[in-house]
């Protein structure tokens, strides 16, 4: 089952988590022959079947969720949070917040799991980890194409170990948080690198994803290769995005050109515009 069947333009527009995917995008994303994506991290399973149910009246066509796998073994030691909580206070204090109590979440995984079984989305797409081999022939066979993000070689090989069908390969210039399986260190291959790595490593269908933001960039990745381009931070300013308008300004402000990563904002490695907060 290839998630483009059905896809004029081999173009994904990235799952974004925080608000900016909404089924409007997907349905835009769609109407104009790409593959939308929702996006169901930070959000609880009865969220992302709401979002999944209005994007369904929006469009007939197909389209893809994200999901967050959790890292069992990602407990931060207690005395680095309250650190850095410590040496932000200034800031949230200068915003007139008060910054959150850290706990660890398994961002309603399993509920998750048994919502997209019990009502089969056509791409479930997996980032920040591998799914269990079980739970991707559960979801495979419920009629969804399986998708797992991957920023190695070495989890491109375990995703296809594990029965995923398709990857997409995120390369060092992706917008937003890297989705490495395991948090072990910044990834710096460039995307039209590591499509080359990964693809001579497996033998599923790639999807690149980072950098892209115009023709020229989704040609270079078919030609690379992959079977389409995953877009995210191009579609930000779209009219459909959720992102906040603050964020939507500072996109197209001079002052902010640069990108870097950073943990600055979930403790992750994100690409995020250089500001004052990020240096
Ligand atoms: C604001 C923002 C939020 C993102 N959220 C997610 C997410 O929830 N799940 C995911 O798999 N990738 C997420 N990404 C990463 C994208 O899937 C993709 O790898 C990246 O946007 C590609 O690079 P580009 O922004 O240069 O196009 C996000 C990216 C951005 C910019």
């Amino acid at each position: 089952m290839g998630i483009l069947d059905g896809v004029d333009v081999p173009v994904v527009a990235a799952p974004m988590a925080g608000g900016t995917s909404t089924p409007e995008l997907v349905a835009a994303v769609n109407g104009a022959g790409g593959l939308g994506f929702l996006a169901a991290g930070y959000k609880s399973a009865e969220a992302m079947a709401e979002q999944i149910q209005q994007t369904r009246a929006l469009t007939s066509r197909d389209f893809g969720i994200n999901v967050f796998v959790p890292d069992r073994d990602s407990a931060v030691p207690e005395a680095r949070v309250a650190a850095y909580r410590e040496r932000i206070a200034p800031e949230a204090e200068r915003l007139g917040v008060e910054p959150g109590r850290a706990e660890w979440r398994d961002d309603d995984y399993s509920a998750k799991l048994d919502a997209l079984l019990a009502t089969p989305v056509p791409v479930v797409g997996f980032t920040f980890g591998c799914p269990e081999a079980r739970d991707i022939a559960l979801l495979r066979g419920a009629g969804s194409a399986v998708l797992v993000t991957v920023t190695t070689v070495a989890e491109a090989r375990a995703a296809v170990e594990a029965g995923a069908d398709v990857l997409c390969v995120q390369g060092a210039e992706a917008g937003g948080h890297q989705g490495s399986f395991v948090d072990d260190g910044e990834r710096t291959v460039p995307t039209l690198d590591l499509l080359a790595q990964v693809r001579a490593a497996v033998d599923v269908p790639l999807v690149a994803a980072g950098g892209i933001t115009g023709a020229d960039g989704v040609r270079a990745a078919l030609a690379g290769g992959a079977v389409a381009a995953q877009l995210g931070t191009a579609f930000l300013r779209s009219h459909e995005s959720g992102a906040h308008p603050t964020h939507k300004k500072a996109l197209a402000d001079d002052r902010f050109t640069e990108t870097a990563v950073t943990r600055a904002f979930s403790g992750r490695r994100a690409r995020g515009l250089v500001n004052r907060f990020l240096r």
